[in-house]
């Protein structure tokens, strides 16, 4: 089978190794002339960004490029990315990167033509039609990890650098109007990000799966996601440069995130506070947070996550895929606490309020009250 192919669902995505060659027909087809690349620190002077500038230039784009872009981007960030932008006359938006550059590339081609602040626009009721939705730039996505599927989301996140809590910015037009995905892009990510990134997407379809939202395609497609993640992750962990694991585990990553219109759940609920306070890894986070969270739902998820077990080929039901879930993270070398993500004295009270007030709480099938969620996160750390 050839992993090469163009999809129009979410979006019109390129995905096949060797892609990125593509990446000025993209911009012509998004009808961008004067792109700005928006990317973290750590990947600007690397040879795939070098390249992929080189590929701009010689295409008569230009090699802008802004990447002032903190891991979990804040709104200092982007005030930093729209001032590059208007300075620069761009007319359009590279997103390019994990997480960090994607969020942030789509948060700058929004708010460049806006007139109010960035947190007017969080995703709260109807918020978004707020926007002045004409003036907002068009995107070009390139994801560099195989995670965050944020190439394929209406949603950016952000932190708030006072308050330190994560927002999730939200408008349609945030979906890029073209995406490349180019899984030799991933080959250079050392082990731990392919772990954690992997996670991320593998934490995307479980918490979907187990949302008690009704959205039979997402509830497929984050099944499919779950065993691509099974079956490839391992692989791609073990063997940097199998290109076969790299491709499914970058569709997983699509596919998480689309899924997850369907809700997410205490996971990400946790994840995302944990993350804002202390910085870690936003997938390694959920790993760590999974099993415990797999036990917390139990009551509202046993019987249906005995069924992903059966498509998935894992034996024993909802204790089988718990068990899986651990061997999983072992395999990856996850820590199994929040104290092994070198969080030695969890300010809990903190962490509770974030996660109440944080979106996902609402997707988890289980209430999640003051009470519940301290005991969860006492069990966690
Ligand atoms: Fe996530």
């Amino acid at each position: 089978m050839t992993l090469n192919a163009n999809w129009s669902y979410p979006t019109a995505i390129r995905f096949g190794a060797g892609r990125i060659s593509e990446i000025a027909d993209a911009c012509f087809v998004a009808s961008i002339k004067k792109p700005l690349l928006v990317t973290d620190r750590g990947l600007a002077g690397m040879e795939i960004t070098q390249k992929t500038l080189n590929l701009l230039d010689d295409a008569g784009l230009g090699r802008a490029i802004f990447s002032d872009v903190d891991p979990n981007p804040n709104e200092k960030n982007a005030a930093a990315g729209v001032a590059a932008y208007k300075a620069g006359n761009h007319d359009g938006v590279i997103a390019f990167g994990g997480g960090s550059g994607l969020d942030l590339g789509k948060v700058v081609a929004f708010l460049a033509g806006q007139s109010r602040p960035i947190w007017d626009f969080e995703d709260i009721d109807d918020w978004w039609t707020r926007a002045n939705s004409d003036v907002i730039a068009p995107i070009v996505a390139i994801p560099t990890t195989a995670g965050t599927g944020s190439e394929v989301g209406r949603a950016s996140v952000i932190t708030n650098s006072i308050t330190q809590q994560k927002k999730i910015i939200f408008h349609p037009k945030f979906l890029p109007t073209v995406v490349i995905c180019d899984p030799e892009l991933t080959v250079g990510m050392p082990k731990f990000i392919t772990a954690g990134t992997g996670l991320d997407a593998f934490a995307h379809c479980v918490e979907a799966y187990c949302s008690p939202h009704y959205h039979p395609m997402s509830q497929g497609m984050a099944l499919e996601g779950m065993r691509l993640v099974k079956e490839y992750l391992p692989r791609a962990y073990s063997d940097a440069k199998d290109l076969e694991a790299r491709s499914h585990m970058m569709s997983a990553a699509a596919m998480g995130a689309t899924a997850f219109q369907k809700g997410l759940g205490a996971i990400h609920a946790l994840s995302h506070p944990i993350g804002a306070i202390y910085h870690t890894h936003h997938g390694t986070t959920n790993a760590v947070c999974m099993p415990a969270v797999l036990q917390f739902n139990k009551p509202a998820i046993k019987d249906t996550l005995a069924e992903a077990a059966n498509y998935l080929g894992i034996p024993g039901g909802f204790v089988g895929f718990c068990k899986f879930v651990d061997e999983l993270n072992d395999s990856l070398a996850i820590p199994k606490s929040l104290a092994g993500l070198g969080i030695e004295n969890p300010d809990i009270d903190r962490i509770v309020s974030g996660a109440l007030i944080d979106p996902s709480t609402g997707g988890n099938p289980i209430k999640m009250t003051e009470e519940n969620t301290r005991k969860l996160i006492i069990e966690i750390s």
